[in-house]
């Protein structure tokens, strides 16, 4: 007889992780901790599955569609897997007068993307996002949690070289132009959260 493959819950090692979160809210609003516990899953796999969906809304008494409700109201959630660099560029007004578009043309054409793709590699994935909360430091170009800003042209084209080696530099947020040398990369560990 074929057996359906079992998946670990996520939360089945974490169970001090759990109280913590499910500790933050009273026993009449443990529904609460929705957000903090997708995150949890979508930061550690870097997609929220169906497995771990149905594992959610067992812990907070909610029926599944009520968390995918909730998931597909934030572009922050993904039901497929993203890449280890999740690029999210801003295209609300303060971005797109400052560069955002010729950015994500840009970024397409680099990466062979367009937006919502992940790379068959799984090293990057492109979407196109809204106000990220930083307009004036357009244009913004967030990185798994990071962000950055006055992202020229020559900016963009150092940081996809730096994440092609897995060398993220550090944010930038001085206004600098196309004409500036490529940033110095940081010798830093970039993997998604
Ligand atoms: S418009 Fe891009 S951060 Fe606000």
């Amino acid at each position: 007889m074929h057996q359906l493959p079992t998946v670990t819950p996520f939360f089945a090692d974490k169970q001090q992780l759990l109280s913590e979160i499910l500790g933050r809210y009273p026993n009449y609003g443990q529904r609460s901790a929705l957000m903090p516990l997708l995150w949890e899953v979508q930061r550690a796999e870097r997609h929220v599955s169906e497995a771990r969906v149905a594992e959610i809304a067992e812990i907070l008494g909610l029926h599944a569609t009520e968390v995918k409700g909730a998931m597909s109201f934030y572009g922050t959630y993904h039901e497929h897997p993203v890449g280890r660099y999740h690029l999210q560029v801003c295209r609300t007004l303060s971005c797109a007068l400052a560069g955002a578009d010729e950015m994500a043309d840009f970024l397409e054409d680099e990466l062979d993307l367009v937006n919502g793709e992940t790379d068959a590699e799984g090293r990057f994935s492109l979407q196109f996002v809204e106000c990220l909360g930083s307009c004036g430091t357009a244009p913004v170009l967030q990185v798994n949690d990071t962000y950055f800003e006055r992202v020229s042209r020559s900016r963009c084209r150092a940081l996809v070289d730096a994440m092609r080696r897995d060398a993220l530099p550090e944010p930038t947020r001085e206004r600098g132009g196309d004409n500036e040398a490529a940033e110095p990369a940081v010798a830093t560990e970039g993997g998604a959260t």
